[in-house]
Formats: structure tokens, C-alpha cells, sequence
């Protein structure tokens, strides 16, 4: 269970993973995640679901080499299996038939609003995608983008392929030249929250899904808290998508800094134990 059947690199940070998972596959929707140990002892991680077959069981996850959890994925194998994967997390995207709607994926981005973007079409949307990462190398999917929107835009922050832009840039030429019923921002905090300032002055309705730091998945250890229009939520269980111009986010980026430093701090002080127990270690023999 839980086999790896196919494993793909898209760019030198990124990997497309598919997973033989017939019970998550078969009520997977758009929007969800899923939470997956590579090990036994191994930690819980979050991944969006980028894609689902019903038919075949699979569920296709995209996960960005960044920490210990995600390497060890990298260093999986075809015919391997994961330890566990739970799912499908979170509630789905509310799908209706709006008119003229734009996703914005920026990054690693791109992976959850693909199912979102053949989900909206298929009730009817006209779907506007505006996929972007830093450089060309490190964009991904845009051919399978083509298939499931009726207008792609791609851009790169440094010109290095498609248009040079920031997302936000095309997502206000789109704004102020048509009529825009909804907009999905996907990716890092800091982009999502620029792609809702963008839209605010237009009072176009702006869906983010928020990837704060998860422990559980199920909503009993209150690590992913959010504020939204005042209120606390538990992004795993009451999110991932909330309305963008509700959200806190200064508080979201200073929580996701504050893991980072308190991470950074751990390491520091490993290190310094590390080195005092080698050099005790040295001076005794
Ligand atoms: C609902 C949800 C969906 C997600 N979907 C995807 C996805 O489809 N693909 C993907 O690659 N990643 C996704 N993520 C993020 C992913 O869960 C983390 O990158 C992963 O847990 C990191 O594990 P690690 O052991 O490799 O890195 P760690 O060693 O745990 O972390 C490495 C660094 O990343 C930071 N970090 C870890 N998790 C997060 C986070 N959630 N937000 C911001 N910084 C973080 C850590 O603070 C640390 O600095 C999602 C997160 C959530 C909450
Ligand atoms: S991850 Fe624990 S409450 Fe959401």
C-alpha cells in the first residue's frame, strides 16, 4: 500500500510523485491535502493533492526538497512504499460556476491549483491561470496547465523564460481590463498576500490556501492556527482556504519566521554541544 508507481523530477528543487492510494483517490477533491510519513519514526508532512485518478487509485503529489522529510522522499524509489498517508485532509475548494475566475500559482503554487483550474472548467468557469516562479528552471506544469484553462500566463521574476514579471502584475492588467468574478492566490505566504492587496481595491473576492506549519493534520494540536476577520482557525481542519482579505498575515509570516529562528537557535546549540563533546572528548585522550 501506499506505493510509489511513478517518480519524476521537474525542476532541481521539485519532484512529482504518483502513489497508489485507492481509498484517498476515491474521495479526493480539489483543495484537499494529505499528511504522509516516509518512515516509521519519520514526521508527519503535509502535501497538497496536485491530482487524483478514481479509476486508478493514484493520488499525484509535488513536494519541494527543503528539509529532512522531503529529501528522504527524494531518495524513495519506484516500487517503494510510504509508511503512512492519510487523506484526503481539509475542506475542498467551493466549486460554482462564478463567470470569469483567475488562479494565481506562484512556485510550488502551481501543483494545488491545477485540480482546482480542471474543476472550475469543468463546471463552467472561464479559467484565467497565471502560473510564475522566480526563474524559468523552476517552473513546472505548464503544458498540463494549457489542458485545463481556457487563458494561461506565465511569467518568471527574472525574464529568464516567459515574460518578466511578478504574478501580481498581470493579475492587474487582468483586473483593470475585464470583468473578474473570483481569484485564487496559491504559494508562499508573502506572494498571497500581495496577490489580495492587488485585488482588494477591486473588491473582487480572493481565496488563499494557507500552508502554516501542521503537526497533527486533524486539529487537536493547534500548531496551524490562523486569524481570519478576527477569528481563530485551525487551518487543517477549517482551511486550508479562507478568504484572502481576512486573513492576519502579518501574524502568519511572523509565525512561519518564528519556527525558522527557533530552528536556526536548535541547530546553533546542537552544533555548540556537538563541538564541546568532541573537544572534552579530544582533551581525554
Ligand atoms: C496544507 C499544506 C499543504 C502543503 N502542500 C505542500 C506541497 O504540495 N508540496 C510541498 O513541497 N510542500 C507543501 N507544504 C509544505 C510541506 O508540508 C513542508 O515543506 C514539509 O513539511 C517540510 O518538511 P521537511 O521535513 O522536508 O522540512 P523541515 O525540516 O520540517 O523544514 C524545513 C524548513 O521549512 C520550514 N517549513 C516547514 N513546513 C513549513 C510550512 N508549512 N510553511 C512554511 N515553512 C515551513 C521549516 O520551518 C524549516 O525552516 C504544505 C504545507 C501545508 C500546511
Ligand atoms: S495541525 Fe494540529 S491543529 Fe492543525
Amino acid at each position: 500500500m501506499y506505493r510509489i508507481l511513478a517518480k519524476t523530477t521537474l525542476t532541481p528543487v521539485t519532484t512529482e510523485y504518483l502513489i497508489e492510494a485507492p481509498e484517498v483517490a476515491r474521495q479526493a477533491k480539489a483543495g484537499q491535502f494529505v499528511v504522509l510519513r516516509v518512515h516509521e519514526q519519520g514526521e508527519r508532512i503535509p502535501l497538497t493533492i496536485a491530482d487524483y485518478d478514481r479509476e486508478a487509485g493514484t493520488i499525484t503529489v509535488v513536494a519541494q526538497e527543503i528539509g529532512s522529510s522531503t529529501l528522504r522522499l527524494k531518495s524513495l524509489e519506484v516500487g517503494d512504499s510510504l509508511a503512512s498517508f492519510t487523506g484526503p485532509l481539509g475542506r475542498p475548494t467551493e466549486i460554482e460556476p462564478d463567470g470569469t475566475v483567475v488562479l494565481v500559482g506562484g512556485g510550488l503554487g502551481i501543483a494545488p491549483i491545477y485540480p482546482i483550474c480542471r474543476t472550475l472548467r469543468e463546471a463552467g468557469n472561464h479559467v484565467i491561470a497565471i502560473i510564475g516562479a522566480r526563474s524559468g528552471e523552476l517552473l513546472f506544469w505548464e503544458d498540463k496547465m494549457r489542458e485545463v484553462t481556457d487563458e494561461l500566463i506565465v511569467v518568471t521574476d527574472d525574464g529568464s523564460y516567459a515574460r518578466k514579471a511578478l504574478v501580481t502584475e498581470p493579475l492587474k492588467e487582468l483586473l483593470e481590463s475585464r470583468e473578474i468574478d473570483r481569484v485564487w492566490g496559491i504559494g508562499p505566504a508573502i506572494m498571497m498576500k500581495f496577490v489580495t492587496l492587488t485585488t482588494k481595491p477591486y473588491g473582487v473576492e480572493t481565496i488563499v490556501s494557507l500552508n502554516s506549519i501542521m503537526v497533527d493534520g486533524t486539529g487537536m494540536c493547534g500548531a496551524c492556527r490562523v486569524v481570519v476577520g478576527g477569528r481563530t482557525f485551525f487551518a487543517c481542519v477549517d482551511g486550508p482556504e479562507f478568504d484572502g482579505h481576512q486573513v492576519d498575515w502579518d501574524l502568519l509570516l511572523s509565525r512561519q519566521r518564528y519556527y525558522v529562528e527557533e530552528e536556526q537557535r536548535a541547530l546553533e546549540l546542537f552544533q555548540q554541544s556537538s563541538q564541546q563533546a568532541e573537544s572534552q572528548e579530544t582533551s581525554r585522550s
